[in-house]
């Protein structure tokens, strides 16, 4: 498995933000992580970045314990983060900025940066113009077009779509799917479930630091609680409603559902 979460607990002094998160990321996949504000999504893709350490639990990256790779080390192991908030260097050029996706090895940068900017091509209109000056879509893709230089095996993003206008969120989901057709595994964060259901294979809810459902992005779509907490609709209560919480039937098993709790 390329990317594995098992029983993750991160606090933040007095606050614990994770209580036991275990989560998987496969080669090539598009895995969705959901959740209301507070949840601790972001808590959970800084500390697969090696931002935060885990107080319990592990993660691990190819089954190696990321607790044996420095931080600063992780993006030659193939894993790039595009942070909340998209944060671009707004006095310096697109082309800086891309360039310094590039910082850890620079041998690709050229070639990496022509296909970065076919992958937008707003950027490549904007090649020279500080990025300060691009519209808040326009610094989403750059920040992405960064992560994207660094040739990461998976990406982490966190919330790419947030207030962003609906014809550019559409754009920035066509890309992340075209990122992955390409091969790159992604860990997507957001609260436009839709979205990210209509491009992940599979996805996980997070509610106050624990996942609470797992499961396809089809069997995520069709589950009540989904529909209603995070999808906007108004279930209506009736006798073939929703499973109690850990039962997810539509949503295929969570992790250690299937493990009998008396098997000594
Ligand atoms: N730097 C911090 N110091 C203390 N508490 C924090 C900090 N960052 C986040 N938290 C808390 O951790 C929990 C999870 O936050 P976060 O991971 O940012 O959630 P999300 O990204 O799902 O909105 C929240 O209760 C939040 O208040
Ligand atoms: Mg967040």
């Amino acid at each position: 498995m390329l990317l594995t979460l098992s029983d993750v607990e991160v606090a933040y002094g007095a606050v614990t933000a994770l209580r036991g998160v275990s989560l998987e990321v496969g080669e090539g996949e598009i895995v969705t992580l959901l959740g209301a504000n507070g949840a601790g999504k972001t808590t959970t893709l800084r500390t697969i970045s090696g931002l935060l350490r885990p107080r319990s639990g592990e993660v691990r990256l190819d089954g190696r314990p990321l607790s044996s790779i420095p931080a600063h080390g992780l993006v030659g192991a193939g894993v790039s983060h595009v942070p909340e908030g998209r944060r671009v260097f707004p006095s310096m050029s697109v082309r800086e900025n891309l360039l310094m996706g590039a910082y850890h090895d620079r041998r690709h940068a050229r070639a990496d940066l022509d296909r970065v900017v076919a992958l937008f091509p707003r950027l490549a209109e904007r090649i020279g113009q500080p990025g300060g000056t691009l519209s808040g879509g326009e610094q989403q893709m750059l920040a992405i077009g960064r992560a994207l230089m660094s040739r990461p095996r998976l990406i982490l993003l966190d919330e790419p779509s947030m207030g962003l206008a609906p014809m550019i969120v559409q754009t920035i989901f066509e890309v992340i799917a075209e990122i992955n057709q390409a091969g790159v595994a992604v860990l997507l964060v957001e609260q436009n479930a839709a979205s990210a259901l209509r491009i992940a294979g599979r996805g996980y809810v997070l509610e106050t630091g624990r996942v609470v459902l797992a499961g396809t992005a089809a069997g995520l779509l069709a589950d009540d609680r989904v529909r209603q907490a995070y999808l906007g609709e108004d279930v209506a209560d009736g006798a073939d409603g929703p499973a109690p919480a850990g039962g997810g039937a539509a949503a295929g098993p969570a992790h250690g559902a299937a493990v009998p709790a008396d098997s000594a």
